[in-house]
């Protein structure tokens, strides 16, 4: 195995809360459907794909260096949406999460002198600069239009396509 018994622990385990993010962003989508709020639920859709691609970079690099997959208990999704505000601000605290799952790995392969798993985290350390942007932006904009606008914020969605 070319990476250590530690790091190989973090990734499995940051494949479940990639596969736990996606089932949580499927549980919106899902939500945005049912109120009729299709380009919010596209959104949510889109994300969950993101997510489960995200989860199988960290299984196809476990793979490359020799680890083996144990893929934990994926928690619960949280049902009650409410709005599209909170799902937005339960959206960016997840990816503020991710983003210090991602540190945490990155700090451990700089510890190790793991140049492999340093390239490798990097593009997760750019994606989540992107994902944390696109989550505030959007819960700006949801704030702007408020609950009772909320069709705005799909126009928004349609022109920004
Ligand atoms: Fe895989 Fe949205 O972080």
């Amino acid at each position: 195995m070319q990476i250590s018994n530690a790091m190989a622990e973090r990734m499995n385990a940051q494949v479940s809360n990639e596969l736990g993010a996606s089932n949580q962003y499927l549980q919106i989508a899902s939500y945005f459907d049912g109120e009729g709020l299709f380009k919010l639920a596209k959104f949510f859709y889109d994300q969950a794909e993101e997510e489960r691609e995200h989860a199988m970079k960290f299984v196809h690099y476990l793979m490359d260096v020799g680890a083996a997959l144990g893929i934990a208990a994926i928690p619960a999704t949280k049902t009650e949406i409410g709005t599209a505000e909170n799902a937005f601000v339960m959206s960016l605290g997840w990816e503020q999460e991710v983003t210090a799952q991602i540190n945490a790995m990155m700090d451990l392969a700089i510890q190790e002198k793991d140049y492999a798993s340093q390239a490798f985290l990097q593009w997760f350390v750019t994606e989540q600069v992107e994902e944390v942007s696109t989550m505030e932006n959007m819960l700006q904009i949801v704030r702007r239009s408020g609950e009772k606008n909320i069709l705005m914020v799909e126009a928004y969605l349609t022109h920004s396509e």
